[in-house]
């Protein structure tokens, strides 16, 4: 249990000489002044006609809390219990990739934020940044690792995890929705790729296994060999229960939206779930991430640990997924747009407002724990 006792929160975010964007879109308008047309294009843009990426936002309005009043919400208990932690808030900070076209910290900016939070960090595969520097900048601070499953060699996969575990991190996340890259009209309209730059090669050229597969170790195979890597359509259930074999860290699936799917990862031994569409960048048309999360919970009944993204702007939409059923929440493109406009104190801004609105409406909603969430009422319009 972290308990922390209420203090009124909007009063003490009221200062004159604060002037850092509040609102999702003014936050999203300031990144854009500061980058160039490619880099904010493969940030804020969605697949195809990005009718995915939009609902995951809209979605969340139909949604409605119905709160309960003469509680005693003096004290409220933000954290969580995951595989046998205890996290202080159910806020993580989701697997983002090549984090420098955001800003030259890029990870090291993100993960020293969320540790000054007590944020899990989830450092994508293809950061700029790698594991050991990462973990160089934050200490023990809780972090996990999302892997891109490589398909060439799956000894590459197996060595990223293995140096993951020698950091310390505390699971691994296995994204599954992302075996080809989605159909990104921005991405080809801009003719940007970050990955072709380099900005996604840290993981790669800091591992033993990786470079040995190359023929030589000039930037061009190197970039090709991600590349290679990085396309995995074969991926299925068989490379999954290998992986658990390999590693004594907690697994999770990322971008489960089917009961089914997630059924079979329970029944094929994985340790948890991120009901997840990637942010509406993979494939478009598909149901919007918050719209799937109740069916997930129900199927999966308790057994392992619901997670979710995707749509995440504010404190209360957290709050939202939370009560239909997620044992905690990822925030992404919030916290990129700091990582942006101010680097780590930008990422701290942001993380911080989400966490403020969100112990606002959890107490507003008559809810003195995160863990109580669960039993509060909410109507879907
Ligand atoms: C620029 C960008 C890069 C991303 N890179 C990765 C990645 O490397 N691995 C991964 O699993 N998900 C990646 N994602 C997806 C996020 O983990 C998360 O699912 C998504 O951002 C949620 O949608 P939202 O940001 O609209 O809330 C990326 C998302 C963005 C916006």
């Amino acid at each position: 249990m972290i308990t922390t006792r209420n203090n009124d929160l909007l009063l003490q975010n009221i200062d004159p000489s604060e002037s850092f964007p509040v609102s999702f879109e003014q936050l999203e308008q300031a990144a854009q002044e500061k980058m160039g047309k490619g880099a904010f294009g493969y940030i804020h843009s969605g697949a195809g006609r990005e009718e995915t990426l939009q609902k995951n936002v809209s979605s969340f309005s139909k949604y409605a809390i119905v709160p309960r009043f003469l509680n005693d919400v003096t004290e409220l208990d933000t954290s969580v219990q995951l595989f046998g932690r205890t996290y202080a808030t159910p806020l993580f900070i989701a697997p983002v990739g090549v984090q420098k076209i955001a800003h030259e910290d890029g990870e090291i900016a993100t993960a020293q934020a969320a540790a000054s939070l007590g944020i899990p960090f989830i450092q994508s595969t293809v950061s700029s940044y790698c594991i050991e520097e990462v973990t160089e900048a934050t200490g023990n601070s809780p972090k996990w690792f999302q892997l891109y499953w490589s398909s060439q060699n799956e000894d590459i996969s197996y060595s990223m995890v293995q140096r993951a575990e020698a950091a310390g991190y505390e699971a691994i996340v296995l994204t599954v929705d992302t075996v080809m890259l989605g159909w990104r009209e921005e991405d080809v309209n801009n003719q940007y790729s970050p990955l072709m730059q380099g900005f996604g090669k840290a993981n790669y050229v800091n591992d033993p296994v990786f470079m040995a597969s190359l023929p030589n170790d000039d930037d061009d195979s190197i970039i090709q060999g991600i590349v290679d890597n990085i396309y995995h359509p074969s991926l299925s259930w068989k490379q999954v229960v290998e992986l658990k074999k390999r590693t004594s860290l907690p697994i999770l699936l990322k971008g489960i939206l089917h009961p089914e799917d997630a059924k079979l990862a329970i029944e094929n031994g994985i340790d948890g779930i991120i009901v997840s569409n990637h942010g509406g960048r993979q494939l478009d048309g598909v149901v919007a991430s918050i719209d799937a999360l109740r069916a997930v919970v129900e199927a999966v009944d308790g057994k392992i640990p619901v997670l979710f993204d995707s749509g995440v702007r504010r404190g209360s939409d957290v709050v939202k997924a939370l009560a239909l059923g997620a044992d905690a929440v990822l925030v992404g493109r919030p916290f990129v747009y700091g990582l942006a406009v101010g680097g780590q104190q930008g990422v701290e801004k942001v993380l911080s407002n989400i966490l403020q609105e969100m112990k606002v409406t959890i107490s507003l909603s008559g809810i003195t724990s995160v863990r109580d969430l669960r039993n509060v009422t909410i109507v879907k319009r």
